[in-house]
């Protein structure tokens, strides 16, 4: 990448523009190239208007998070100068929509090589088109930068295709007028450029949410039910691409709190299901999950967190339904909270979040973010034939007249489960408190034993799933723990602050409730200072940890609906040390 290890181009300018169209092009010509890449987007809760940016990371080597800062900028209008010129460094790329569009000024900037492109101008005089302008400045990019032009007419066709072969033919000829704006005028100065690497069929581009969807395909789902909600919509709309293949059913619900009562119906069945949201849908589906808890029914349940509480910020990146996901509901609740990593990690969170809530009969929560949800990452093709999945004890019937004992004391905890219809396996399950046959009971000694049996069919839970790595260092000055799409960027700035002399080490835990206190216990025995790096102001993970166990962590939080960049983490590390 010119000498440099990777490179980040970020474009961005108004909601509506095709900021995101033009970025994602851009990543998946690189895929196409034989690149890794990993995306990160961010635009207003508007249709059209308010900043909107996308930003791409291209590498030879496996990339962990979106970096830190960005290589190129593209300003499609004034607002996005506006953002990123205080955030351009020596050495940066400009490039920017000039003459004739919404910047006032031709650009100057020490240290910073700046490139005048009129895209506005060349889309609405020589294309007839200002919808064209994204196109231009894909022209511009791809041949400043060396992206193949191929592999974006491919894109063009693949992506426009549907709207008309006019669509195509203008988009083509957008492209063209950006190419030639830069062979004709402008000189080539920066070093940068995207040397192709090995092309593989063996790769994928997907994003968090789509990932999520394929997840609950490896695993089995039979049964999907969801109500639209930004970030968590793409999941749904990708199951409603694939899962009829597969004989599956995926109901539109007329709200969240519907959307779960399907599921919880559908499990009860026999199906696996699930349900996926953001946070206000579920703060409406507390009530359900204590009613499947209570009736210890299977359910799987994908949260995209964003900014809240209430609508918050809809578009935006957040961690802060940690609390909600482990504490919600009324009552005595036994639920399993699981965070994957990173867009392969949704795959095998998701397969991994039905098997527990098979195998225990409980609700798994799945808590992406709207990062990760969005996120566009080039990954390994997984191979079914790897996933394994576990079935839920099923009922079987002894043939000698006894009945059927539902909620039966086990050595596990966990009573077999039969479904409608099956003969000599009817019970009724519902919220109410219940004797081991099913039937309502509220005694005292029942009532306890019950609640005790929903949580003790957990106590082996972290065997089952061993999820959380230990990247120790001998004598290690501080310890990180991090949860969810922050994992990727403490990995970064582990990988960072090494290189610079210092001596941390990380844990990686997946699952976040309950927490994995054995491997908590042992990394904190080991490190005597602790930090934890959130995207919430309340330190949510780290308030957990330091209820359930012996450490005493320093927290780090932002909450400004942005991620973590590896460098805040490294400085962060170097201040604590
Ligand atoms: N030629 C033809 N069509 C083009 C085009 C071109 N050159 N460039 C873009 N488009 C189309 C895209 O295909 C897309 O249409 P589609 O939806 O039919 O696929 C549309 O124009 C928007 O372009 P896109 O690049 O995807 O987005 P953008 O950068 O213009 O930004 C968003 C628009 C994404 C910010 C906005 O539409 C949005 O979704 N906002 C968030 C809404 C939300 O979730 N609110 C929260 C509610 S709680």
């Amino acid at each position: 990448m010119g000498g440099a290890k990777d490179l980040i181009i970020r474009v961005g300018g108004e909601g509506g523009e095709g900021i995101i169209s033009s970025g994602d092009m851009v990543a998946q010509a690189a895929v196409r190239s034989g690149l890794e890449v990993l995306t990160f987007k961010t635009f207003p809760a508007e249709i059209k208007g308010g900043y909107a940016m996308y930003q791409t990371r291209f590498s030879h080597e496996k990339i962990l998070s979106e970096g830190s800062g960005f290589d190129v900028m593209c300003a499609f209008n004034q607002e996005a100068l506006d953002v990123n010129v205080p955030l351009l460094r020596e050495g940066n790329v400009l490039i920017y929509d000039y003459p004739g569009g919404d910047i006032a000024e031709e650009q100057s900037i020490p240290g910073v090589t700046c490139y005048p492109a009129p895209m506005s101008k060349i889309a609405k005089e020589d294309i007839g088109t200002y919808r064209a302008k994204n196109m231009v400045a894909l022209g511009v990019i791809s041949e400043l930068f060396s992206i193949s032009i191929d592999s974006i007419r491919e894109i063009i066709d693949l992506k426009f295709g549907r709207k008309g072969k006019e669509v195509v033919e203008i988009n083509n000829r957008g492209l063209n007028a950006g190419i030639a704006h830069v062979k004709n005028n402008l000189k080539k100065t920066d070093p940068y450029k995207m040397d192709p690497g090995k092309p593989s069929s063996d790769v994928m581009v997907i994003s968090g949410n789509e990932a999520i969807g394929l997840g609950a395909l490896l695993a089995g789902v039979e049964f999907f039910s969801a109500y639209p909600i930004t970030p968590a919509t793409e999941i749904a709309n990708f199951l409603a691409r694939h899962l009829p293949k597969f004989n599956g059913t995926l109901v539109q619900a007329e709200d969240e709190i519907a959307s779960l009562a399907n599921v919880i119906g559908a499990s009860y069945g026999g199906a696996k299901s699930m349900t996926a949201t953001s946070g206000p849908g579920l703060s409406l589906m507390q009530e359900l999950i204590g009613m499947a808890t209570m009736m210890e029914v299977p359910v799987v349940i994908a949260d995209v967190q964003r900014g809240g509480p209430s609508t918050g910020l809809p578009t935006k990146h957040e961690q802060s339904d940690l609390f909600l996901a482990a504490h919600g509901c009324h009552g005595d609740g036994s639920k399993v909270v699981l965070s994957p990593e990173g867009v392969e990690d949704c795959i095998y969170m998701t397969v991994e979040a039905f098997n527990i809530a098979e195998k225990y009969q409980v609700p798994v929560l799945i808590l992406s973010d709207g990062s990760l949800g969005f996120r566009t990452n080039s990954i390994k093709v997984p191979d079914p034939s790897k996933i394994k999945t576990v079935a839920r004890e099923k009922y079987s019937a002894s043939g000698d007249g006894s009945l059927f004992q539902r909620y039966q004391h086990t050595g596990s905890s966990v009573s077999p489960m039969s479904i409608p219809g099956q003969a000599g396996g009817c019970y009724i399950s519902t919220g109410l408190e219940h004797a081991e046959s099913s039937a309502p009971k509220y005694t005292s000694d029942n009532r306890t034993a019950m609640i005790d049996k929903r949580f003790d069919k957990l106590d082996d839970l972290e065997d089952f799933f061993s999820e959380t790595e230990a990247d120790n260092q001998d004598g290690a000055q501080l310890g990180l723990i991090a949860w969810g799409s922050t994992i990727g960027t403490v990995r970064e700035a582990v990988a960072l602050a090494r290189e610079a002399g210092y001596k941390v080490s990380a844990l990686y835990p997946k699952l976040v409730w309950p927490l994995p206190l054995k491997a908590l216990e042992s990394f904190g025995a080991k490190h005597s200072k602790i930090l934890i790096p959130e995207i919430n102001k309340q330190a949510q993970l780290a308030r957990i940890i330091q209820s359930e166990t012996d450490i005493k962590p320093v927290s780090y939080n932002i909450y400004g609906g942005m991620p973590f960049s590896p460098d805040m983490i490294v400085e962060k590390i170097k201040e604590v040390i």
